[in-house]
């Protein structure tokens, strides 16, 4: 393909759509062209053509007949009906976890708070607001579930009583607002886990395994991925992360990779146990 027609929104857009469905791309490499031009537009090396159909033939199904729940997204929790309290997430790891589990075959439920990601196809989507309101939809499919990944940025706090009106500037110049502690839906559903094997995150600014160390035995997780939430380049809002996978067994440190290759790494490893 001709460098521009490859780089032309209107390509660009298509094939947003198709990765959206699930599609796999394999980017064409930069080179001489057969009209003429040099740039992006040739054809990748059959090797890497031939090595990625492979991969794709090998996951797919490798959980068939598994039932997982994934929590994604922040959660936003109301001041007044037009204020509410959030945070940084964007909902794209929950999201590429729960692509990445339909992709091979699992039945998924996604709950997740307000992003603007379109849903993964054949994920069933459930979307809530507040941290309240993911207990509940998680409490109602949970004991269904083998696996549950808890990945949304539950607010920790909410606000005791919002406002049935738009508050109003009381000239005062402060508001104080009284926060009371939301529920933890990762600890309150893992409490009771039975069988259903917990997948639990821990976005941290210092002592990152420290924490998710804690966070595994205080939470009754099996797994915590765990990331350095510090570093602007990596984590909220981003692409790519770099994470640890911290367990009873051990701790596993993967190299730093985009949310999707993160997404499918772990998914191998709950597939394979
Ligand atoms: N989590 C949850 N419900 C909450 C808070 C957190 O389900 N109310 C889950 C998150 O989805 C994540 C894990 O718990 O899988 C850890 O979340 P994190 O925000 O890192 O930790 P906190 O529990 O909020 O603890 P701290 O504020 O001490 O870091």
């Amino acid at each position: 393909m001709n460098v521009h027609m490859w780089q032309d929104d209107a390509t660009r857009e298509n094939l947003a759509t198709l990765v959206s469905r699930g599609v796999t791309l394999v980017e064409p490499v930069e080179g001489m062209l057969a009209c003429g031009y040099e740039g992006a537009g040739k054809l990748a090396d059959v090797d890497v053509i031939a090595n990625e159909v492979m991969r794709q033939v090998e996951r797919v199904r490798s959980l068939e007949g598994t039932v997982m729940l994934v929590t994604a997204g922040p959660t936003h929790e109301p001041i007044d009906p037009v204020r509410y309290i959030a945070n940084r997430s964007s909902g794209i790891t929950g999201y590429e976890i729960a692509r990445e589990a339909a992709l091979r075959g699992a039945e998924v439920y996604l709950v997740h708070g307000p992003t603007d990601l379109p849903v993964p196809f054949g994920v069933r989507d459930i979307p809530v607001t507040t941290a309240a309101q993911m207990l509940h939809a998680c409490e109602a499919v949970f004991g269904s579930c083998d696996v549950a990944v808890f990945a949304a940025a539950v607010a920790d706090y909410r606000v005791e009583h919002p406002a049935g009106d738009k508050i109003k500037k009381a000239g005062e110049g402060a508001l104080t607002l009284r926060l009371i502690e939301n529920p933890d839906v990762l600890a309150t559903l893992a409490a009771h886990k039975g069988d259903t094997f917990v997948v639990g995150f821990a976005a941290e600014t210092s002592q990152v395994l420290d924490h998710a160390r804690a966070k595994l035995a205080r939470k009754n997780a099996d797994l915590i991925v765990a990331n350095d939430v510090s570093d602007p380049s990596m984590g909220f809002g981003t692409a790519c992360n770099k994470v640890w996978l911290v367990s009873k067994d051990g701790t596993d440190e993967l190299p730093v990779a985009t949310k999707r290759a993160i997404a499918g790494e772990l998914l191998d490893r709950i597939a394979r146990r």
